[in-house]
């Protein structure tokens, strides 16, 4: 059985461009694979102190993402959810790869340049590195496909460079060490699938919905109350015209494309099959079946999450759980590794 894995951040405000971009992908592929899922908290802390919030919200947030898992049906019985700072060959083998990954690679990666902003010098060296620690994340599982949001393509394609690249720099090694083919990592593939691979901003359809977004008009949070989400549903930026009766109509008009979109995704049809119902019909209808639609989808998981966290002993204990099942695999990879580069080590 094919090996997934994939980490969300606990920098707060998980909303639903998370779920759909990547949660509900987490739960479907529990049916088909052997999974791992990841609260990255190393990766949260590349961020600026005041963007993560500091010790005590990044334990809560930790809490709070792996609730999120939990609550949205991903069973840490039968698959693994642990974070990643207990494991602490995530660090290890990022260093080694930082040493096979090139300046130049990095240098291309454009997130690197959005969350860095104008002052790159100011930023810190952990979120230059971010896409180096997310390979070693990756493919200390050796794990072969990644469910991702569109952002994170090309993540994953320096992921598969890196793995390229130890396995051509070490062949001869990796050969004698018993993997005949030359090949130890496996090149892992991003899984970009479902109709919302990116869900846009509620105030500007060309800015995907994001956490850091100053305001939080511009998303729905997992953990929005009913009116809250209507509030923001109904706020939601639109255009004058009607909804269009075909998918070709939501060209040149983001914001209802997206709406559409999170329709189609939250009740699991086409953007067509959508728009057969609602186009023609004015966006307040739209709007008020949306607003429906999310509250019976979401409220539900809020309310399991809420649960979960009031019982943070209990949490904690499925992420140590996960942790030592995780670590049993990540250490067999980084024993392999170490001695594939050369590294003398306790037998
Ligand atoms: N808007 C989105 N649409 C679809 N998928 C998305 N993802 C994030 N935003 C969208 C996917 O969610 C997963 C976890 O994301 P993350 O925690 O690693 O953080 P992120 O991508 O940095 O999330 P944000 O909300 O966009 O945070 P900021 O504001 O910090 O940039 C990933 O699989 C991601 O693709």
């Amino acid at each position: 059985v094919e090996r997934v894995f994939s980490g969300v951040q606990p920098t707060g405000n998980l909303h639903l461009g998370n779920y759909l971009g990547a949660i509900v992908n987490f739960v479907k592929l529990q049916e088909t694979h052997n999974c791992l899922y990841c609260v990255v908290d190393l990766h949260a802390i590349t961020q600026p102190v005041e963007v993560w919030g500091g010790p005590a919200e990044l334990a809560r947030n930790t809490r709070e993402v792996t609730a999120a898992f939990i609550a949205s049906g991903i069973d840490p019985n039968k698959h693994i959810v642990f974070n990643q700072s207990q494991v602490y060959e995530h660090a290890e083998l990022a260093w080694i790869f930082n040493c096979v990954a090139r300046v130049g690679w990095l240098n291309r990666m454009t997130q690197f340049k959005d969350k860095a902003g104008k002052d790159r010098e100011a930023a810190s060296v952990g979120l230059y590195d971010y896409p180096v620690l997310m390979a070693a994340d990756i493919l200390v599982y050796r794990a072969t496909h990644v469910p991702v949001g569109e952002d994170q393509k090309q993540h994953l394609e320096l992921s598969r460079d890196i793995a390229q690249k130890f396995n051509n720099d070490f062949g001869e090694s990796i050969r004698r060490h018993g993997f005949n083919d030359g090949l130890f990592f496996p090149q892992p593939e991003p899984l970009i699938t479902g109709p919302a691979t990116r869900v846009m901003s509620l105030r500007d359809g060309t800015k995907k919905m994001s956490k850091s977004d100053a305001s939080d008009n511009s998303r729905i949070n997992l953990t929005d109350d009913a009116d809250t989400i209507a509030q923001k549903i109904r706020k939601a930026k639109t255009d004058p015209e009607p909804l269009p009766s075909e998918e070709k109509g939501l060209e040149a008009r983001p914001e209802a494309d997206n709406l559409v979109g999170i329709y189609a995704a939250l009740s699991g049809r086409s953007k067509a099959e959508v728009l057969r119902d609602f186009g023609g019909g004015q966006f307040s209808g739209f709007k008020n079946s949306l607003v429906e639609l999310c509250v019976s989808k979401l409220s539900p998981i809020a309310s399991e999450m809420k649960r979960l966290v009031a019982d943070p002993g209990h949490v904690d204990s499925i992420l140590v759980d996960g942790a030592d099942r995780a670590r049993a695999i990540a250490a067999e990879t980084m024993q392999a590794t170490k001695d594939i580069v050369g590294f003398v080590s306790r037998r």
